[in-house]
This record gives structure tokens, sequence and C-alpha cells, in this order.
């Protein structure tokens, strides 16, 4: 059985009072739209066909070429969406999932759960329903003295005795595809707007002697759409509640879910635990036995076992085991933190590879670095990474101890054990071994370790 899928997504959603698009507007990291087209996703469907109108430009920008897009110059109601979109469908279609852009809750297993249901009922449609107490906004169920749904009836259009009603319809339905193709032609416009209602086609359905199906999940406001900013924040947190249950019933501790925020696509490692004020988004891996927070913001970083990240910001950064940042540090882009790195307060790192057992602890700023291991980064030292017009690099070797409040003038090299005096200024290489001091930096002991060496070489 052939079956393919279309999401509307041509409305400006004018209730969110913002020039963006509805279906762009953000919960929990992802956009309303790849929330649902993720969904259809997982259900195999492989590249659906979007309806698209206001800011339809922005939306392929954003969702790029994951699916194909079907311009509605007009929007004329969903129904108009609707049959715009099945007419690009080949004639091979056997049956139409279609789901509203803004109803970014809908879990996965209920358009599957959808598709069996019309498997075995070999119904024209298959509606998703739920019953909440504030049913504001949205269509409700009509049914008949089977229980049957008859009619699917807007807000607007309800008859006083029919406003007690519950049940909603949340903007999902299976359609058996020459049902839709035969009904859509004979929607009628609706007053004031003119719009086209799909919603009309349950009622055509029973009128035609076969009644509708509905699959009713509970979910409540938990699986409702989104039609203003209010409704987003509350849509949002629900997909924070689902990523953090995820990842509790996985072995991680969050210790207090209401002021956490982890994305939905974020992996954390058993034994980990988030404390409160933590925002983890993206792509972020974080390994176990880590400490997250207080305070933390990680943004697309890979962060290894054993850490802890208090009161600071990792962005797209990758980093090892054992490495402790914070408070108050900022790892920007393209920071690589191998194992076993101290990063204290105030620290800054960005486009830098900072080695193993280095210790950056007070007030500094790496910029496009490559620092290597067990180095000491005094208290204040700033690589001058910035000329005014380019970006230089600095290179410290391994074991290199920089004296608090060294200017490194890039592109400039500190070898191996090196050391540079307090306050000093670098804007030539330090030999490896030797001692650097002063304004601008001379080499005021050469090569320490060869020294020792040659100490070593006397006395035996
Ligand atoms: C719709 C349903 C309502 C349901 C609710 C669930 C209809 C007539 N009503 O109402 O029963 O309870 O969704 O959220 O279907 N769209 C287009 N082109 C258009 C009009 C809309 O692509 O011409 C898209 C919108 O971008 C949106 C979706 O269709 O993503 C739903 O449209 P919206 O205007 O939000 O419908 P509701 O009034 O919420
Ligand atoms: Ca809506």
């Amino acid at each position: 059985m052939s079956d393919a899928a279309i999401v509307l997504a041509a409305g400006k959603g004018t209730r969110m009072r913002s020039a963006l698009p509805k279906v762009l507007h953000r919960l929990a990291g992802k956009t309303m739209l790849e929330h649902v087209l993720d969904g259809l996703l997982s259900e195999g469907f492989v590249c659906p066909a979007v309806v698209v109108g206001y800011g339809a430009e922005h939306i392929e920008r954003v969702t790029g070429a994951r699916c194909r897009y079907i311009p509605q110059t007009e929007q004329l109601g969903t129904g108009h969406a609707g049959r715009v979109a099945l007419d690009t469908l080949p004639a091979e279609v056997e049956r139409v999932v279609l789901v509203y852009g803004d109803a970014p809750l809908i879990p996965a297993h209920a358009v599957r759960d959808m598709l069996e249901l019309q498997r075995n009922t070999r119904v024209p449609v298959v509606l998703l329903t739920t019953r909440v107490a504030d049913t504001r906004g949205f269509g409700r169920v009509i049914r008949d003295e089977s229980n049957d749904p008859v009619a699917l009836v807007e807000e607007s259009d309800l008859l006083p005795e029919q406003h007690a009603i519950d049940e909603v319809n949340l903007g999902a339905y299976v359609f058996d595809a020459g049902f839709l193709r035969r009904c859509l032609p004979l929607l009628r416009p609706h007053l004031p707007k003119g719009e086209y209602y799909l919603t009309d086609v349950v009622a055509m359905s029973a009128r035609d002697g076969t009644k509708a199906v509905a699959l009713e999940i509970d979910g409540g406001v938990d699986v409702m759409g989104v039609n203003d900013l209010i409704q987003l924040e509350q849509a949002s947190r629900t997909v924070y509640d689902r990523s953090h249950r995820r990842l509790m019933r996985n072995g991680v501790t969050i210790v207090n879910s209401a002021s956490t925020f982890i994305d939905e696509d974020v992996r954390i490692a058993a034994d980990s635990v988030i404390l409160p004020f933590s925002l983890i988004s993206g792509q972020s891996v974080i390994g176990t036995g880590c400490t997250i927070g207080p305070h933390a913001t990680i943004t697309a970083s890979q962060i290894g076992d054993r850490c802890t990240v208090v009161a600071s910001t990792v962005e797209n950064s990758k980093i090892g085991d054992d490495v402790c940042i914070g408070p108050y540090a900022h790892l920007r882009a393209g920071a690589h933190v191998e194992n076993g790195v101290e990063i204290g307060n105030y620290a800054e790192i960005k486009q830098s590879t900072i080695g193993a057992g280095t210790k950056i602890h007070h007030f500094s700023y790496l910029g496009d670095a490559e620092v290597g291991a067990n180095v000491n980064i005094g208290a204040g030292t700033v690589t001058c990474n910035f000329d005014g017009m380019r970006k230089h690099r600095t290179v410290v070797e391994d074991d290199a101890f920089i004296g608090s409040d060294t200017m490194l003038r890039a592109p400039v090299t500190i070898g191996a054990g090196a050391f540079t005096g307090a306050g000093s200024v670098v804007t030539r290489d330090v030999p490896s071994g030797s001692v650097a001091a002063g304004v601008p930096a001379r080499v005021i002991r050469r090569s320490v370790r060869s020294k020792t060496d040659s100490e070593t070489e006397r006395r035996k």
C-alpha cells in the first residue's frame, strides 16, 4: 500500500502576533515544523510534501531538502491547502497522512496507530482527537448516537449545546486518497472569510455512508497544537518534560526539571547530575559521572566522562574526560580541551586546542592557540591574536609556564618547558626551556632544561 505524507504550513499564524511564520517558532531548540517532520520521518515518510505560503522562502531555508515544498499562493483554508498538495501526489498513492505544521506535540506513534486503524477499518478518514478542559480555539468532534464521529465543527460554528463538548480535533488525519480526491473539490467556502475547511470531509464521509473513525489519545494539553505564544510556552514545557523524563529513565539525575532545559536530541550517559538553571541544547553529548550546573549553558558540544561545568558557557566545543570548567568560563566555537584540564574563572577559549593536564585558572583569553600538555596559563594571560586585519596563531608547547599577565603577541611560539615572567609582552618566539621577561620580553636565561641536563652530566 503506497502512503504519502502532507504537512500544512502555509498560514502566517496571525494569533502569534509575530512576523516569523508560525511553524518556524521554536520549542526546545527545534522549530514546530521540524518537530512535525521528525515525527513523520521516524515513521518512514522520507520526503513529505509541505504546503507553504507565508514566509515560504524562509521556511525552505530552515528545513532545506528534507521535504518538498508545494506553494499555496493564497491561504484559502486547510481544505484548499490539502487539495493543492493532493494534486501533486502520484496517482498510485492510496493513503494520505496529513498533519498540521502547528501540531508539534503529536507523538509519532499516534501516526502509526492511525495508519493501523485505517488498515483495519478501511474507513475513508481516521482523525486524531483528545479531551481537554480548555477547548478554546479548537474544532470539536460531533459524535452520533452510536458514538461515531459524524462532523468536526469549528468553534465559531458551534451550536449552544455543543459548547460543552470536550473532545477536540488535533489536526492529524489518515485519508483514503481516492476519497480525498473525490471530496476536496466538493468543499464549499465558509463565511465570513471564505475559507475551505478540511474538517468538512468528516461530515461528507458520514453522509456517503461510511463514518470516520477517531483515534482518541490521552494527553490533553500535552498533545495540542500551538496557535499563540502562550500555547508555545506550554508546548515547549511539554517537550522539555518529555526529554527530561527520557533522560531520568536512563539514569541521569535532574535535580529540578522545572528550571532545567535539555533539548530532545541531547544525549547524556547514566550517573551524570544536572543541577538547576542549566540549558543543554543542540546535538550535545555528555558522558557519565559529570556534574553540570548550576547555571551551565551547553550548546552543540561533546563532553567526556567525570567533568564538571559550573556556571559556564560551552559552545560547539569538544571536552575530554575529567575536565573542570568554571565557574564563569566561556568556551567558544572550536575549543578542543583534552583530559584533565582545569579552566577557572573568567577564562575564555576560542578555536584552540588545550593539551591534557593544562591549567587555566584565572581570567585569561586563548584564541587561535595550540596549547600543549601540563602547561600553566597564569592569571591574566592573553593571546593577542588579532592585529586589526587578520587572526594569528599562538603555540605554547608542553610544560611551559606562562607567568601572570603575559601578553602573547601572535604569531608566536613558546617552546616546551619555557617560562615567561609576570607582566611580559612576548613578541618573539621563546626557545624551549628558556625564561623570557619584560616589555617587550627578552630571553633572560637560556634553556633551563638543557642547563639542568648538563649539571646532571657534570655531577655524574
Ligand atoms: C484547525 C482545525 C481545527 C483543529 C485545529 C487543531 C480546520 C478548519 N480547523 O484549526 O478543527 O482543532 O486546527 O490545531 O482545519 N494552513 C495552510 N493553508 C491555509 C490555512 C491553514 O497551510 O490556507 C495551515 C496552517 O499553516 C496551520 C494549519 O494549516 O499549520 C492549521 O491552520 P490553522 O489556521 O492554525 O487552523 P485552526 O484554526 O487552528
Ligand atoms: Ca492551529
